[in-house]
């Protein structure tokens, strides 16, 4: 299959691009899009037949559910058999925007999408592109990220390129995303709201709306041999690049002086810092945003673990984000790709 590469910018949307996408979504073609959190790949949520595509395109397994994109707050009623007070009140503080709720489904949302569970997971991008994708093609849109499964989430469209060229007709060029991690999945579900994956939207705003909210112990733990995951997703091994990464907590100072050691030793090691600490860690490095300010090494997490492998090593060490606000999305990114392995100097 060919792939195409259609561009847009986002402020001055090329409606021809729009009407591209929604005419192949419309024919139950596969589409990449960019929203603010991370690319998606997206099909007719109400076509089994074009949602299979996605897990074939991306190498998804079965059992890991989709997110539907809709292109307003009234598609809640039409995808969720229940909405709660709490629903609509999540809606009206953070929709449009990268946070994603679980909901009761409706019949309507075919098994493939939920994988078989009860419950569906909406969401309503404030990407202007996705909006106007969702609004020209009429329909909600099942999207997982627009990467190989396993490989890290897309934040331009090169990335998909990447990993998906010849495998789906069209990508829809936005640019880069801007929050850079995907969205806050939150399930309303049980009688505690409860964040299943940290992202845009921080535990704390949720709480100022929602009084009481959970924080699911597998964010930052990995699952308890035979526990069942909440959110399927949690318990595939994610964003890892080939080499080894290991988390580093301690000072910049104590961090290169670990580098420092472990080069000694005759390890290949290289470092994922944050930027102008390259000098100072040794060479080669990378950063990942900048120290202290969790909004911009969410913005580059993701490319920075796609480029680590070209860097040649066996390991590269990880400078630790603030576990606070969305930085606690970036840890928990961080954490799949290193495999929950950390060292604490
Ligand atoms: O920002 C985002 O959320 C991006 C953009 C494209 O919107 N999408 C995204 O989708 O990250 P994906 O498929 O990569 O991640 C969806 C996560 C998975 O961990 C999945 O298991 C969980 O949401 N999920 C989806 N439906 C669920 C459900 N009914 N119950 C529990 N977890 C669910
Ligand atoms: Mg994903």
């Amino acid at each position: 299959m060919t792939t195409t590469v259609l561009k847009t910018d986002p402020s001055h949307i090329d409606e021809k691009v729009i009407l591209s996408a929604s005419a192949a979504l419309k024919a139950g073609e596969l589409v990449a899009i960019p929203t603010e959190t991370v690319y998606g790949l997206a099909a007719n949520a109400l076509d089994a037949h074009a949602v299979e595509k996605i897990f074939i395109a991306k190498g998804r397994p079965q059992d890991n559910p989709l997110i539907v994109h809709i292109a307003d707050p009234a598609g809640l009623s039409l995808c969720a058999a229940e909405v709660p007070e709490s629903a609509l009140r999540l809606a009206k503080a953070f929709w449009p925007g990268p946070l994603t709720m679980i909901l009761k489904k409706t019949e309507r949302i075919p098994g493939i999408v939920s994988a078989g569970l009860p419950s569906v997971a909406l969401r309503m991008p404030s990407h202007p592109v996705a909006a106007a994708v969702i609004h020209a093609a009429g329909l909600p849109l099942a999207a997982p990220s627009a990467n190989l499964s396993g490989s890290p989430s897309p934040t331009s469209a090169a990335h998909v390129f990447d990993d998906l060229n010849g495998r789906i007709g069209l990508i829809i060029d936005g640019g880069d995303c801007g929050v850079g991690v995907e969205s806050t999945v939150v399930t309303l579900c049980g009688d505690t709201p409860r964040v299943l994956r940290p992202g845009g939207i921080t535990p704390e705003q949720l709480a100022a709306v929602l009084g009481g909210i959970e924080i699911d112990p597998a964010v930052t733990k990995p699952l308890a041999k035979g526990a069942r995951a909440a959110s399927p997703g949690m318990k595939y091994r994610h964003y890892a690049p080939r080499t080894r990464v290991v988390i580093v907590h301690g000072s910049l100072a104590e961090f290169a002086a670990l580098l420092k050691s472990r080069r000694a030793s005759g390890e290949r090691c290289a470092a994922l810092c944050f930027e102008g600490e390259e000098a100072l860690v040794g060479r080669p490095a990378l950063a990942y945003g900048i120290a202290g300010d969790a909004a911009s090494q969410a913005r580059k997490l993701f490319g920075a673990l796609r480029a680590v492998d070209a860097l040649g090593a066996e390991t590269v060490y990880a400078r630790c984000p603030p576990r606070e606000g969305v930085g606690l999305a970036v840890y928990n990114r961080l954490l799949r790709a290193a495999a929950f392995q950390e060292i604490a100097l």
